[in-house]
């Protein structure tokens, strides 16, 4: 399994050190167009394999695409993240010129690839992406509903001060501040609903403080979070590559499904080894349903400014 990582920075270094670690892929490019980051990065990963256990060959490269031919799986995440104060939405005009460049230097090397947009604003990337491509819907996944969730379950945990494996929950929607979607009602311990442990209002603040979560780390680093980001996109990358048919919720372009069209959004998948095997349709009530669509009208808000 060749998987290649596009941005040597802070987020493509994690994944490919998360990756590396789970020690499932034979190797990992790294790509970065500032001369000589992206082969000091996998030196430097290199170094932690005896140490870390793992056999993975983790091989940088500036901006030689020809490295990663064959690839199986490609993560984009290059462009520049967001500042504190900055929505991702406004990072729209620097990263989808990039965003475009990547994934046609992808695809001509890689015709086969499976790829996985992290760039933001994500599900805008990942349908321009689609646009670019032309790709099957199943060979092109916006992560950003599994890092939501993670933070979801993070906040789930501390409301309910219980240990995180003991939680479960969902968030989908647009990966954005005000379009993410955390599924209250579904979250719970145990199988038992999480209302169960905490009052209404607690769970409120635990949804707003999801919704928030990448805007919070933000303020608090003075730029984008990177290793949850890196630890969501290698649980998807093992997904795919051992077949393991988990499910999580990825921006994948819809067909009518949730009645959406012609769109990229947040909404459960099952990863397995060509990608998206299925999506899977949640019963949504009126108030998720509606919440839904307005986070839907967000991303096409957002698309509609692609030139
Ligand atoms: C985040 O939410 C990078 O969009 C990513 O941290």
């Amino acid at each position: 399994m060749k998987v290649t990582v596009v941005g040597a920075g802070a987020v493509g270094a994690s994944c490919a050190e998360y990756i590396a670690i789970k020690n499932f892929a034979s190797e990992v490019v790294l790509v970065d167009i500032k001369e000589n980051f992206a082969e000091g990065k996998a030196m430097d990963l290199m170094q932690t394999s005896s140490l870390n256990g793992f056999d993975t060959k983790i091989v940088g490269s500036t901006n030689d695409y020809s490295k990663t031919s064959g690839s199986d799986i490609a993560v984009i995440t290059s462009g520049i993240p967001r500042k504190p104060g900055m929505t991702r939405e406004e990072l729209i005009g620097i990263n989808a010129g990039i965003v475009k460049t990547v994934s046609e230097n992808l695809i001509k090397y890689s015709p086969d690839v499976i790829l996985i947009i992290v760039s933001n604003p994500m599900d805008t990337m990942t349908y321009l992406t689609h646009k670019v491509t032309g790709l099957p819907k199943n060979r092109i996944i916006g992560m950003g509903g599994a890092l939501d969730s993670a933070r979801f379950k993070y906040r789930l945990a501390e409301a309910m001060d219980c240990p995180i494996s003991d939680v479960d929950g969902i968030v989908i929607g647009g990966h954005s501040d005000k379009g993410m979607l955390p599924l209250t009602r579904l979250a719970t311990r145990n199988s038992v609903r999480a209302s169960e442990f905490v009052s209404e209002e607690r769970l409120n603040q635990v949804l707003e403080d999801t919704k928030v979560g990448g805007a919070t780390l933000t303020g608090m680093l003075g730029t984008s979070a990177w290793y949850a980001p890196g630890a969501a996109v290698s649980a998807l990358v093992h997904s795919i590559s051992c077949d393991q048919n988990k499910m999580f919720p990825c921006s994948v372009m819809l067909d009518g499904e949730y009645g959406l069209t012609d769109l990229c959004i947040g909404v459960p998948v099952i990863l397995g080894r060509n990608g998206v095997k299925k999506i899977v349709e949640l019963d949504l009530n009126d108030l998720e349903t509606q919440k839904l669509n307005e986070s839907a009208e967000g991303v096409k808000k957002t698309n509609g400014l692609l030139v």
